[in-house]
C-alpha cells in the first residue's frame, strides 16, 4: 500500500494498481452501488483518530454533507488536520452507518496543501456565527452555512434564467458602463480612469462624457423592448447610497424584465408574482438540504410561510389605501404616515404585517414621489403613476416597477434624452426590477443582506 507520503503522483506510476475514478463528494455520497478504486479532493471538515481507525469527514462544495473517510491510523500523517486540502483513493463502500449512504475506505491520502489550524480563524466543528464568519470574506465559504448560501445562489441564479427563457424572453446583457442615471436619485459612481492613463490620454474624459457605473439595465432594456416584446437582464447593479442598513448594498444583482404592448400593471405583477413562486419552488426541490438548514438555524418557521406563499396570490393595495391603514394603525411610526409622503421601513413593515406577513404589492403611487419614466395616471387632484412595489416580510421592497410613459407630449416636459425612443414605433410597455439579494434575504430568512452575496461592497468596506 502506497503511504500518505508517497502520494497520488505515486500512485498514478504504478502501472498494477486500478484507475481511480475521480468522484465530486455529491456523487460519491449519492452513488448506488460500491466501486473499487474512487479519488475524491477536497478540504477536511474533521479528523477523528482512534486506536483502531481514523476517521475523516471531506467537503468539496459539491454538497452540505462531507463524505466519511475510514482509514488505517498508519495513515495519519502531522499535515492531515482540519481545513488542508486532501486527495484520498480507496473503495467505495455502502455505509454500515445509517446516517450515510456510502463512505470511502482510504488507501491512500495526500495532504495537497496543509492547514496552519492555530491561526485559521475557522474551528472544527463550531457553529460560528454569520456577524464572525463575515470578518473572513475570503475564507467563509468554507463554513456550512455560506457554502449552502452560495449553493442556493446560484440554483436561483439558474432558475431566473430558465424562468424567463422558459416564457420567451430574450436575455440582453445591459451595459455596465453606461452615461445615464436611470433612476435619477443620483446615487451613481462616476468612473474615472487611473492616472497613468490619464497622463498618456488627451482627453480629461476617456468616453468624451462623463460615465458611470449603472444603477439600473431599465433603460437598455427599454430600448431593446422596441424590438423583442419580451426581454430581460439580470447583472451587477451600483449605487452610492451612503447606507450600511441590512438592506443595501453598493453592489448588488438585480432581475429587470421589460414587456411591450403592455396597458396593464397588473401584466406586470404577474409576471413579479409568477418569477417570485417558480424561482422559489425550484430552489426548494433542488436544494432541499441547504435550504433545510437555514430554515432550521436561521430562521425557524421560515419554511412553513413559504409553502404558503406559494400556494395563495399575492395580496395588492393602493398607495391611497396604503397610507389610510398607516394612518389608522394604533402606533405610533417616527414619519407620520402622509399621502404624499414616501413609504419608510417602519410603515412598510407595518403593511406587511397588517396583511398577514406575506408579500403585498402597493399600486398607483403620487406622481411626486416616483422616477420621471413612470405612467402617468391622470387621475386628477390625486396625480399618481403607474407605478408597483412588492414588499415582502423583513425586507420591505423586494421589486420595484411601473408601466412606462410611452407618450411623447407627457415626457415632452420631463426628459429630452429619452425622447428619441418614442417617436419611432412607440407602443405601450412596462417593467420592473428585483434586487437578487433581498430576495434570497427573503426565502431563506437571513437578516443581513451582506450574508447572501460572496462579496458585499457597502460605503466604507470593499475588502478583496
Ligand atoms: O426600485 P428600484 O430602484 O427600481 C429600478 O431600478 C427600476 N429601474 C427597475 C426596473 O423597473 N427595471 O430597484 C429595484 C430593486 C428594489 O426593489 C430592491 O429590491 C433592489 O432593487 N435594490 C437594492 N438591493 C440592494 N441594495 C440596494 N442598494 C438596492 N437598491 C435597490
Ligand atoms: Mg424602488
Amino acid at each position: 500500500m502506497l503511504g500518505a507520503r508517497g502520494g497520488w503522483r505515486a500512485l498514478r506510476r504504478c502501472a498494477s494498481l486500478p484507475r481511480a475514478v475521480r468522484l465530486r463528494v455529491r456523487e460519491a455520497l449519492g452513488a448506488r452501488e460500491a466501486a473499487e478504486a474512487v479519488r475524491v479532493q477536497g478540504w477536511v471538515r474533521s479528523v477523528r483518530s482512534q486506536k483502531e481507525v481514523l476517521f475523516l469527514h471531506i467537503n468539496d462544495g459539491s454538497s452540505l454533507e462531507s463524505l466519511q473517510v475510514v482509514a488505517d491510523p498508519s495513515l495519519e500523517t502531522r499535515d492531515l488536520t482540519f481545513g488542508s486540502a486532501v486527495e484520498v483513493q480507496g473503495k467505495l463502500v455502502k455505509s454500515p452507518h445509517r446516517m450515510q449512504n456510502m463512505e470511502l475506505q482510504a488507501e491512500t491520502i495526500h495532504v495537497v496543501g496543509p492547514c496552519d489550524i492555530w491561526s485559521f480563524p475557522l474551528k472544527m466543528k463550531e457553529r460560528h456565527p454569520l456577524e464572525y464568519v463575515r470578518q473572513f470574506p475570503h475564507l467563509r465559504c468554507r463554513n456550512n452555512t455560506l457554502g449552502a448560501l452560495l449553493r442556493i445562489r446560484s440554483e436561483a441564479t439558474a432558475g431566473i434564467h430558465s424562468f424567463f427563457q422558459d416564457n420567451g424572453y430574450v436575455h440582453i446583457h445591459t451595459p455596465i458602463i453606461t452615461s445615464n442615471d436611470c433612476e435619477g436619485a443620483g446615487e451613481l459612481f462616476q468612473i474615472e480612469t487611473s492616472r497613468e492613463a490619464k497622463e498618456s490620454a488627451e482627453n480629461t474624459h476617456f468616453f468624451n462624457v462623463p460615465a458611470f457605473l449603472t444603477v439600473s439595465g431599465q433603460l437598455h432594456l427599454e430600448v431593446m423592448a422596441g424590438a423583442f416584446t419580451h426581454v430581460f437582464t439580470f447583472g451587477p447593479t451600483f449605487r452610492a447610497e451612503n447606507s450600511q442598513s441590512r438592506r443595501h448594498l453598493a453592489e448588488f444583482y438585480m432581475v429587470e424584465a421589460e414587456l411591450s404592448f403592455t396597458e396593464n400593471l397588473q401584466d406586470i405583477m404577474q409576471v413579479m408574482e409568477d418569477l417570485f413562486k417558480t424561482v422559489t419552488s425550484t430552489v426548494l426541490s433542488k436544494c432541499p438540504r441547504d435550504i433545510e438548514l437555514f430554515h432550521k438555524y436561521i430562521a425557524p418557521a421560515q419554511k412553513g410561510r413559504l409553502e404558503q406563499i406559494l400556494k395563495h396570490k399575492f395580496m395588492i393595495i393602493s398607495y391611497s389605501e396604503a397610507v389610510e391603514i398607516l394612518k389608522q394603525a394604533p402606533q405610533t411610526f417616527t414619519f407620520k404616515p402622509e399621502w404624499g409622503c414616501d413609504l419608510q421601513t417602519e410603515h412598510e413593515k407595518y403593511l406587511v404585517k397588517h396583511c398577514g406577513e406575506v408579500p403585498v404589492f402597493v399600486v398607483n403611487y403620487p406622481y411626486d414621489l416616483k422616477p420621471f419614466y413612470m405612467r402617468d395616471n391622470e387621475d386628477g387632484p390625486e396625480h399618481t403613476v403607474a407605478a408597483v412595489d412588492l414588499l415582502v416580510p423583513g425586507v420591505g421592497e423586494l421589486c420595484g416597477g411601473s408601466l412606462r410613459e410611452e407618450r411623447l407630449p407627457f415626457l415632452e416636459s420631463r426628459l429630452q434624452r429619452y425622447l428619441d425612443l418614442r417617436k419611432f414605433g412607440s407602443v405601450p410597455h412596462g417593467g420592473f426590477g428585483m434586487g437578487f439579494e433581498r430576495y434570497l434575504q427573503y426565502i431563506l430568512g437571513v437578516d443581513n443582506i451582506k450574508d447572501v452575496i460572496p462579496f458585499p461592497r457597502f460605503s466604507h468596506s470593499c475588502v478583496l
